[in-house]
């Protein structure tokens, strides 16, 4: 049976939410497998809007959710998120809800420094969410993390934590910011535990058994492949592997079992944080979107940038993760522009390039290179089949097509779960 992978193919808010659970309806299992809580998926069922972020979006289905040790888990913030949708009527526990004991846990020095140095930047600010992520993805990589199996290890917590905090407070310190006392951190780890155990497993041994029972699994990314620490827009990435492969290494699956990688790209493109954003609008055009598109990031609540499609950047995010389907999201938001621009490169002084550079200077310093097309006055709206799109939409979408050298999966027409066409369902073999 197959399986799908759903990643961002910009710098995420794509809208992968409302994908996911759709997808989630047709799975067995929902698997997150990196990132944290820097996410924000909103989902909306009827009348009920529910925000995620750790949480996989499976749960708004009732399915199987699972996340994976590649994902950092602020252990406050999952029970305070748990709490929320339990508040919404939604079920949680250990039997629908499972975690890898091997994954890594976000403590409050983590928030505490990404905030620090932030505010050390000044005005080469990354523009992170404050959450505490990067600081948590370096102790594991630094191998001084604390783990979720150490919870049930209140000795390997204890001395875990001396070598922690050595290290963050030392930093936090020479940034002006207040330390940690051990004992207060290890009285509230010890007092989380008991919370937390019982969702604890090895859950490669889980996705193992679903897979040879023939599940459908559905994997489900976080942010977006633009903010890939390797191939996104360094520095101004977010500090994991965004790209589908990362849901093999970091659920405990091999590669094949990934299944179908579905991308997933606004008709027109936003960016929260700093960083490069050549397709950039910053005129009156570019509030329309972040108005009609109601463009506030779902974590911070900061306005996104909003700027024209990017297609040489999304043909660069198909390539480096394998997307095999795309998935265009919001196209309702251009009803109604006389005129839409595609950004098929970038000039950078006398040279014209097909992708964006990996070099600082020449990613500030690429212009884009844009393409016209004749927008649509009749609305896109809540469309469900492709015949009902206005034929200028039509145009617009198969000349992504051909720019970003991959197909149209889906598409989406507003935020409702069934308001989507599909040219292909993922899932099918
Ligand atoms: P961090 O992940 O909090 O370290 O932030 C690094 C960069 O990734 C910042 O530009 C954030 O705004 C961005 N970022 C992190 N998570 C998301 C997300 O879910 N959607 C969009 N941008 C994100």
């Amino acid at each position: 049976m197959a399986n799908v992978a759903v990643i961002g193919a910009q710098w995420g808010d794509e809208g992968k939410g409302k994908v996911v659970d759709w997808l989630a309806s047709r799975a067995d299992v929902v698997v997150r497998y990196q990132g944290g809580h820097n996410a924000g998926h909103t989902l909306v069922v009827g009348n009920e809007t529910y925000k995620l972020s750790l949480l996989p979006s499976g749960l708004v289905r009732g399915k199987l959710c699972v996340i994976g040790n590649g994902v950092v888990i602020d252990p406050e913030a999952l029970l305070a998120e748990i709490a929320r949708v339990r508040a919404q009527g939604l079920s949680v526990s250990p039997d629908t809800l499972r975690i890898a004991d091997n994954a890594v846990l976000i403590l409050p020095m983590h928030g505490a420094l990404d905030r620090a140095r932030e505010e050390a930047r000044g005005d080469r600010k990354i523009g992170t969410t404050g959450r505490g992520i990067g600081p948590a993805y370096e102790d594991k990589v630094a191998r001084r993390a604390i783990r979720v199996c150490d919870l049930a290890e209140p000795e390997t917590l204890d001395a875990k934590l001396d070598e922690l905090l050595r290290h963050h407070n030392t930093l936090l310190a020479s940034l002006g910011a207040p330390t940690f006392d051990k004992q207060t951190v290890l009285a509230r780890l010890l007092a989380l535990a008991p919370e937390i155990l019982p969702y604890v497993e090895p859950v490669w041994e889980r996705l193992d058994t679903l897979r040879q029972a023939g599940k459908r699994i559905l994997f489900e990314g976080a942010q977006a492949v633009m903010l890939d620490v390797d191939h996104g827009t360094y520095p101004y990435v977010t500090s994991s592997n965004t790209v589908a492969a990362t849901a093999a290494s970091g659920a405990g699956v091999g590669p094949h079992s990934v299944g179908f990688v579905l991308g997933i790209a606004k008709a027109y493109a936003t960016r929260v944080g700093s960083g490069p954003f050549p397709s950039e609008l910053h005129d009156d055009i570019g509030k329309g979107l972040g108005e009609r598109g109601h463009e506030f990031g779902t974590v911070t609540g900061r306005p996104r940038r909003c700027g024209w499609f990017d297609a040489a950047m999304v043909r660069q995010a198909i390539k480096v993760s394998g997307i095999q389907g795309l998935v265009v999201t919001k196209l309702d938001v251009l009803d109604g522009l006389k005129e839409l621009k595609l950004c098929t490169g970038y000039r950078i002084g006398d040279k014209v390039v097909k992708h964006l550079p990996a070099g600082m200077a020449a990613q500030a310093a690429a212009e884009p290179i844009f393409e016209t097309m004749a927008g649509w006055t009749t609305s896109s709206r809540s469309m469900r089949t492709w015949a009902e799109l206005p034929p200028a939409a039509i145009a617009y979408l198969r000349r992504i097509e051909e720019l970003v050298e991959a197909p149209i999966a889906l598409v989406s027409t507003s935020p409702e779960r069934d308001d989507t066409i599909v040219v292909r369902d993922p899932f099918a073999d």
